[in-house]
């Protein structure tokens, strides 16, 4: 085995690492912090059922986000949509054989890294032009942008301008998962899209990112609206009561 092979087996082993044991602390923290106030944004809805859909529409059509900023709304909905779908496709260097859904999703697969680009380019020119966004922008807000721009962009230049062996590709990811490491093209885009991506699952679990399972514990949008019905008690005021 090569170095440059050997080097991103284990840069991919320790991305894996952190990423899957850091978010897994992480939303255990968020499933174990109490929420002390019911405070559901209202009108919320008043059974569970409806909370459920309320939670698949933010996730799914990021609806507050729609009723608060249509132009954040069009490039972050398109960021996130083409996301979801360049991710899908990428399942074909991790499946063999690759089930027919992915296989069909290839073409829009393509189409959707274009979309992903444009997202954030959107999402970024907005960032620096709306002087208001720009004054509150931390380093990180730039960064993480930089950082997917970046993947999508070294992404999409070795799709169309200098291919690499995708078979190759695919061969290296399907040893890795099976614990026996074959060899990388040593070609410098793939190179560069691949060390982007284990940085990007590096700092994943440590940054804003984490906006993406942190949505489904926000008290503001998994709140029942019941608190006429039912005396709401955060974990440590039941336990407080108990032992009283
Ligand atoms: C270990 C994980 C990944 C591997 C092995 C990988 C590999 C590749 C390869 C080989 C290509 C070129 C495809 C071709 O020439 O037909 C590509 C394209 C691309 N990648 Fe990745 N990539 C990974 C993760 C990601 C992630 C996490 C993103 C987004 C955040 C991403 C975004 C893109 C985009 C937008 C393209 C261009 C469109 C396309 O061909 O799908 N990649 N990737």
């Amino acid at each position: 085995m090569d170095a440059l092979s050997l080097a991103f087996a284990l840069l991919f082993y320790a991305a894996a690492g952190v990423f899957a044991g850091e978010l897994g602390r992480r939303i255990a923290r968020y499933a174990s912090v109490p929420a002390p106030l019911k405070i559901p944004t209202t009108p919320a809805p008043t059974t569970a059922a409806g909370v459920g859909l309320r939670m698949a529409r933010e996730v799914i059509l990021f609806e507050s986000l729609f009723k608060s900023s249509l132009w954040t709304w069009i490039f972050g909905w398109l960021f996130h949509a083409c996301l979801l779908l360049v991710l899908l496709r990428h399942l074909r260097y991790f499946t063999q054989p690759v089930w027919s859904w992915v296989a069909w999703l290839q073409p829009p697969g393509v189409l959707a890294g274009l979309g992903m680009a444009a997202g954030l380019g959107g999402l970024w020119v907005r960032r620096l032009g709306v002087e208001r966004i720009r004054f509150i922008s931390t380093p990180s807000d730039h960064l993480m942008l930089a950082l997917l721009l970046a993947i999508a962009a070294t992404g999409l230049a070795t799709k169309f301008f200098v291919h690499t062996d995708v078979v190759a590709v695919k061969i290296f990811f399907l040893g890795l998962m099976r614990l026996d490491p074959q060899p990388l093209p040593p070609d410098p885009l793939l190179c560069l899209h691949l060390a982007l991506v284990a940085a990007l699952m590096i700092v994943f679990p440590f940054s804003k990112l984490l906006h993406a399972p942190g949505v489904f514990f926000s008290p503001t949008r998994n709140q029942v609206d019941n608190p006429r019905q039912a005396r709401h008690l955060a974990d440590w005021a039941a336990r407080l009561e108990t032992e009283r």
